[in-house]
């Protein structure tokens, strides 16, 4: 029997004044897309910004549904509408951004699992690793550099073939 141990890097940030004028635009990206959220029952509101390899910075936003489940996160809703507009173009980083009307969400949001499965489909897809920044409405910024970091021992094609 063997131990399998994972390590993780992540990068943090105080706050946005220490991010790169490239980040700090996709961050602005995605501040205005979490302000066309549509969530009217969470009060939870994400908003998302891709920076493709072809300089397109692609944006997206939770969307909720009186039939909750039928509902969807900002991030799928990002890196779907990107694939859907340029397929075979790469990403290269995704911007994650929420703020609640309950509270001040003064730590960084992570993507939720299934969201962290969508960003695994991509990587393998496009043999490129994504980063992945995210955030609060204020305070620390989180940056991974590949989904990996996130979802260790992710289910992919290979297990497909
Ligand atoms: N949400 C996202 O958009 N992304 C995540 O990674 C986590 C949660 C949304 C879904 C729902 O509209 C609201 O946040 C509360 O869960």
């Amino acid at each position: 029997m063997n131990e399998l141990k994972f390590t993780s890097k992540f990068i943090l940030y105080k706050n946005s004044s220490e991010l790169s004028e490239l980040d700090n635009n996709l961050l602005l990206k995605a501040i205005e897309a979490r302000n066309n959220a549509y969530a009217p029952y969470s009060k939870f509101c994400v908003g998302v910004a891709l920076l493709l390899d072809n300089g397109s910075i692609i944006q997206g936003n939770n969307q909720e549904n009186a039939a909750y489940p039928s509902g969807m996160c900002a991030e799928r809703v990002a890196i779907w509408n990107a694939a859907s507009q340029f397929p075979d173009v790469i990403i290269e980083k995704i911007f994650i951004s929420a703020k609640s009307e309950n509270k001040v969400v003064d730590k960084p949001v992570s993507p939720c699992g299934a969201c962290r499965q969508t960003i695994a489909e991509y990587e393998v897809k496009q043999v490129q690793e994504i980063e992945i920044l995210f955030t609060g409405e204020t305070g620390k910024i989180i940056k991974a550099y590949s989904i990996s970091d996130l979802l260790p021992l992710a289910f992919d094609n290979s297990f497909l073939k």
